[in-house]
């Protein structure tokens, strides 16, 4: 596994490769979560490249960019077994360089749920991935649907922006008691993370109305409401019930929708979602 932090040096490893290429980005402080995509990615290629880069232009000013985890050498020891071939973190200086003014911004589809929460977050989400796929040049690029957004928004910009690659989205890796693996849970603390079920608890109890026949989308928004306010700890930011490809909200059900939420937990806002249909 060679660990790369120049461009020249990715640019000469890349050109070495022969065969499809598999690339997963990642902000590291790994869990299962990432390493699921990179499974995936070892399965389907010759070569792997994971990318670690705590991308600071998808920061909002208030946001938890200085605190956000790292831990280089421990998400490094979690990579080695899974036969990933190049691991590289480029700094901020050499993504970002001094007189910095160019972007990649998806319209419609950056404007509800996250987009309206956290402004100017997917401008740089698309940016840095659009980066990353120039510098990688991959065959196949790896999401978990843990960001259902982040995926709806970079396949809109794979196709709007022609980039010669496959988005693959993989499912959500989940503890054991239903909480979605995030590098942010490591902020809760005991009670929160007890009550930090309560998304997991929320989506399955607007699933099971689904399931039982329910198609009126208000219905399923106030099931996920009612659950998230019986925990006292979780204060809900946004529930929804959208069109799965498009994100607009919904007021029946009709083909795929996609049952999402924002829930702060203390000061840690935690994000998950269900696909339906
Ligand atoms: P990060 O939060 O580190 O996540 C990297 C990838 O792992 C994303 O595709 C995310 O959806 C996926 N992931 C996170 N938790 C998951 C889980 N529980 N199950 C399955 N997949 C999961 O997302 C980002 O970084 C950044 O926005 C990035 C795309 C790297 C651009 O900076």
């Amino acid at each position: 596994m060679d660990i790369i932090s120049s461009l020249s040096d990715l640019r000469a490893a890349r050109l070495s490769f022969e065969g499809t290429v598999g690339l997963v980005p990642t902000m590291g402080y790994l869990h299962e979560g990432h390493l699921s995509l990179v499974s995936r990615a070892r399965a389907e290629n010759e070569h792997v490249i994971v990318t670690i880069f705590v991308n600071p232009t998808q920061f909002g000013a208030n946001e938890d960019l200085s605190k956000y985890p790292r831990d280089l050498d421990r998400d490094l020891s979690l990579l080695r077994p899974l036969g990933v071939d190049v691991v590289w973190t480029p700094s901020a200086e050499m993504m970002y360089p001094p007189g910095y003014q160019t972007w990649v911004e998806v319209e419609a589809l950056t404007h509800p749920l996250e987009g309206s929460m956290r402004p100017g977050h997917f401008k740089g989400v698309t940016t840095i991935v659009a980066k990353l796929f120039n510098a990688t040049q991959p065959h196949k690029a790896y999401f978990g649907q843990k960001d259902a957004q982040q995926v709806a928004v970079i396949r809109r910009m794979v196709v709007d922006l022609n980039f010669p690659l496959e988005v693959i989205v993989c499912p959500t890796q989940r503890e054991a008691d239903g909480l979605a693996m995030s590098s942010r849970n490591k902020y809760l603390n005991e009670a929160e993370r007890k009550a930090a079920t309560v998304l997991f608890r929320a989506l399955r109890a607007a699933k099971e109305l689904y399931e039982a026949g329910e198609r009126d989308a208000e219905i399923l928004r106030i099931k996920m409401k009612e659950v998230l306010e019986m925990e006292p700890l979780a204060k809900m930011q946004y529930v929804s019930c959208a069109d799965y490809d498009s994100l607009e909200e919904l007021d029946v059900l009709k083909g795929r929708a996609l049952l999402s939420m924002a829930v702060f937990l203390g000061k840690t806002r935690l994000i998950d979602n269900f696909v339906l249909g």
